[in-house]
């Protein structure tokens, strides 16, 4: 099908909603580990300017291919965790400390990072407190 006949189709109600690890299943192989898009490059910059020094535990969660978490390698973290619940997008990052689990069950003991970073993932979940 083609590009506009399926946005016409999607904007009409019958394209059909995919889970989101379904949905990354099929856009991993397409998501680099940096911004790429001009909304990605604009949030990436304002968020690096807010970001505290990195020498502390880091815990980067939505991590996906691994964007925030090179950038806190650049900075010197300490220690990265990458916490993301699609296998195929933990797959594509290049450094350690993957961890597959959701966000809505975190497998972190409370106060157990110093910086946590959520990095376009919130919309996915409108419901949720993160209390760590
Ligand atoms: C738009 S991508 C952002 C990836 C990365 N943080 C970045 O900024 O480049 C959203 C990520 O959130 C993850 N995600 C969505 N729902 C999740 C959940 N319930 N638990 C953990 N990760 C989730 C997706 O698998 C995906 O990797």
């Amino acid at each position: 099908m083609k590009p506009m006949s399926r946005l016409r189709g999607w904007l009409r109600g019958k394209q059909p909603t995919l889970p989101s690890t379904a949905a990354y299943a099929l856009w991993a192989a397409n998501y680099p580990p940096h911004a790429h898009n001009p909304l990605m490059e604009l949030e990436q910059r304002a968020v690096s300017a807010l970001l505290p020094p990195l020498t502390a535990l880091w815990c980067s969660i939505w991590r996906g291919t691994g964007r925030y978490g090179l950038l806190a390698q650049e900075r010197g973290a300490g220690q990265i965790i990458s916490l993301d619940n699609s296998p195929a997008m933990l797959e594509r990052n290049p450094l350690t400390g993957r961890v597959c689990a959701t966000s809505e069950a975190l497998p972190l003991p409370t106060q157990s990072v110093d910086v946590l970073l959520c990095g376009l993932a919130l919309g996915h979940l409108p419901g949720v407190t993160l209390s760590i």
